[in-house]
């Protein structure tokens, strides 16, 4: 008789930890948590919106992994969608040379934007989006005769990515102290945080919108608009958690950039896809800027691209003589990717996903909502899919935690503690303390109550351990 080999998960499950802990480089972590003995949560695979560790135990994925799964995990088409690509070709560059993947790709982003952002270039995240952005609007200025524009507006606390170029965009000084000098020209305005927005405007959200957006125009003004390529902004704030747009603003903004000559970025790579009910939320806003940015949704996070996406008038130059954008990536449009991504907008197109998120974003926001009652919640706020939870001391002064508290509260309890108690999501303090909420787009009023509950018994629990 052979004998069936046993495996058992609780000993993997440690031997796996053990090996992440001596050799994986996690990102943005800090090890010592590990060293002194923290088990490293490890994931094995998902269905729908759960994942499983490798114990075995379930988890209501209330973040999309990292802002990306929207057609939720488990779905063998896109992996079907992989392999087959694969097969017939799993690699070719874009250098000078075309896939039909990359080429139908391209045809059907252009379809979804707004305006005519109608040329793809293609990266394989959403960094390397933001860098092909903004080293495309100083070239583009170069050569149309106004040289010295070459700076960037963006906005505090603002994620923009890792690449030194996207990172001197990045609004988060602790992201960036280790590794200044960054490159030069890029300078901040105030965000969207209506929450902590100065007295004069705190009940006058679209007055307040009205003095953030014209806060770049400030900035262009210190600068000088003639140093000035582009402003960089997220239609949803992300990091900070979870800034919509006042009324007006970002119109307001497209207002400002067209009379300083000056190009709006839209970073959707965390918007895009979904997350607002539309595929690029620039579009649900009624703004046309002049590049998008986008990354993670496109593929589910099946496989990574990335793309930057720019309208006519910025390509016109390259159109011409031997002019030529000098840039590119080995990995960029990816065939296999690319043909994950047709697949993925397939499913959304299929499904109606961001009908499903337009008809239940209300349910999604009245549900956290409920959360108001507890005495450490003091805003719930976010758009779509999208929501960010502000934890505070003091709900009548909005007096936020001191380093301290934080440190104790977001770090030492309520991260793990969520997830002890099956959700992941995310509890960040890059910002004042929030915690961050983006499951995937297949969700519905069921897992809305399950985040709810979890999230209730937790924030009430961490309130008693102040
Ligand atoms: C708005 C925004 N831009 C850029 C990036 C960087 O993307 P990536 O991590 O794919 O380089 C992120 C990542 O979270 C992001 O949220």
């Amino acid at each position: 008789m052979t004998a069936t080999p046993q495996t058992n998960p609780v000993t993997d499950a440690a031997a796996l930890s053990d090996s992440a802990r001596d050799h994986l480089w996690m990102h943005f972590t800090r090890h010592s948590v590990y060293e002194q003995g923290g088990r490293v949560p490890v994931i094995v695979r998902g269905e729908g919106p759960y994942i499983y560790d490798a114990e075995g135990r379930r988890y209501l994925d209330g973040l999309s992994g990292l802002f990306v799964v929207q057609a939720g995990h488990g779905r063998t088409e896109l992996a079907e969608a992989a392999a087959r690509q694969a097969s017939e070709l799993a690699f070719f560059p874009l250098w000078s040379y075309a896939h039909p993947s990359a080429i139908a790709l391209a045809e059907r982003l252009a379809g979804y934007t707004p305006g005519d952002l109608n040329r793809v270039f293609f990266t394989t995240g959403g960094g390397e989006a933001v860098e092909t952005a903004w080293k495309l609007a100083k070239q583009y200025f170069k050569l149309t005769g106004q040289p010295t524009k070459y700076k960037v507006i963006s906005r505090a606390v603002a994620y923009h990515g890792t690449p030194q170029g996207a990172l001197s965009i990045t609004g988060i000084p602790a992201a960036k102290s280790m590794f200044e000098p960054l490159v030069p020209g890029a300078h901040k305005v105030p965000n969207t945080n209506f929450y902590r927005a100065p007295a004069q405007w705190r009940d006058d959200y679209k007055g307040f919108g009205r003095w953030a957006a014209d806060r770049i125009a400030e900035a262009i003004e210190f600068e000088g608009p003639e140093t000035v390529a582009a402003v960089f902004v997220e239609p949803v704030q992300n990091s900070g958690g979870c800034f919509p747009p006042p009324p007006g603003y970002l119109e307001r903004v497209r207002e400002i950039c067209d009379a300083y000559d000056v190009l709006m970025v839209a970073d959707e790579v965390i918007t895009g896809f979904g997350r607002i009910g539309d595929m690029f939320a620039s579009r649900r806003y009624g703004v046309t800027p002049d590049m998008i940015t986008c990354a993670k949704g496109l593929t589910s996070g099946y496989s990574p691209i990335g793309a930057m996406i720019a309208s006519d008038r910025l390509f016109e130059p390259f159109r011409h003589g031997t002019t030529y954008f000098p840039h590119g990536y080995t990995f960029g449009g990816h065939p296999v990717s690319a043909a994950v991504a047709m697949a993925n907008l397939d499913i959304f197109e299929r499904e109606d996903l961001n009908g499903h998120v337009r008809r239940n974003e209300d349910a999604f926001r009245q549900t956290l909502e409920k959360l108001l009652d507890l005495p450490i919640v003091g805003d719930v706020r976010g758009d779509g899919y999208f929501y960010g939870i502000e934890l505070v001391k003091d709900k009548t002064t909005r007096e936020t935690f001191d380093d301290d508290e934080s440190e104790r509260l977001l770090r030492g309890f309520l991260s793990k503690a969520l997830f002890d108690a099956g959700l992941y999501c995310r509890a960040d303090d890059r910002g004042d303390p929030v915690v961050q909420l983006a499951p995937p787009l297949v969700v519905d009023q069921s897992h809305f109550d399950e985040m709810e509950q979890i999230l209730r018994s937790v924030l009430s629990e961490a309130w008693t351990r102040l």
